[in-house]
């Protein structure tokens, strides 16, 4: 059974050149990609991909952030692609939480620029994808 899961390399990722390795371990892993494209991505948009955290108080500057410049929106497909890309991905906090070996882990110091988003369940795989890739 195969899932499909969106993810994104943040602003912070490609600017710093780390899209070759973000896609590198997702492929490594096994996952498969449908689909990749670098783009801008629009305040609304981000507004509702992040609609969960509207009340708290980093919400400001994770719009900001999100739409500082070009990100990359992938699909992701494979066997609990969900969940495998999160743990490739490792935890929201990069030092706190996710550990050496994982991309926030080896790749990022702040929370807030933790390089890569991936959905967190299949529901919220679901509801993501329809936002960023609406054809597929
Ligand atoms: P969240 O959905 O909790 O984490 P994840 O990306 O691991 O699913 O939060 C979304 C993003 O919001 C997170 O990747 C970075 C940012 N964020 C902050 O800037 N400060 C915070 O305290 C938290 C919890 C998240
Ligand atoms: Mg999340």
């Amino acid at each position: 059974m195969s899932e499909r899961t969106l993810v994104l390399v943040k602003p912070d990722g490609v600017s710093r050149g780390l899209v070759g390795e973000v896609i590198s371990r997702i492929e490594r892993k096994g996952l498969r990609l449908v689909a990749l494209e670098l783009r801008n991505v629009a305040r609304s948009v981000a507004e509702e991909h992040y609609a969960e955290h509207k009340d708290k108080p980093f919400f400001g500057d994770l719009l900001e952030f999100i739409t500082s410049g070009p990100l990359v929106a992938a699909i992701v497909e494979g066997p609990r692609a969900v969940a495998a890309f999160r743990q490739l991905a490792g935890g929201t906090d990069p030092v706190e939480k996710a550990t050496p070996g994982t991309l926030r882990g080896d790749y990022a110091l702040e929370t807030q620029f933790n390089l890569v988003h991936g959905s967190d369940s299949v529901e919220s795989a679901e509801r993501e994808l329809k936002l960023w890739f609406p054809d597929n």
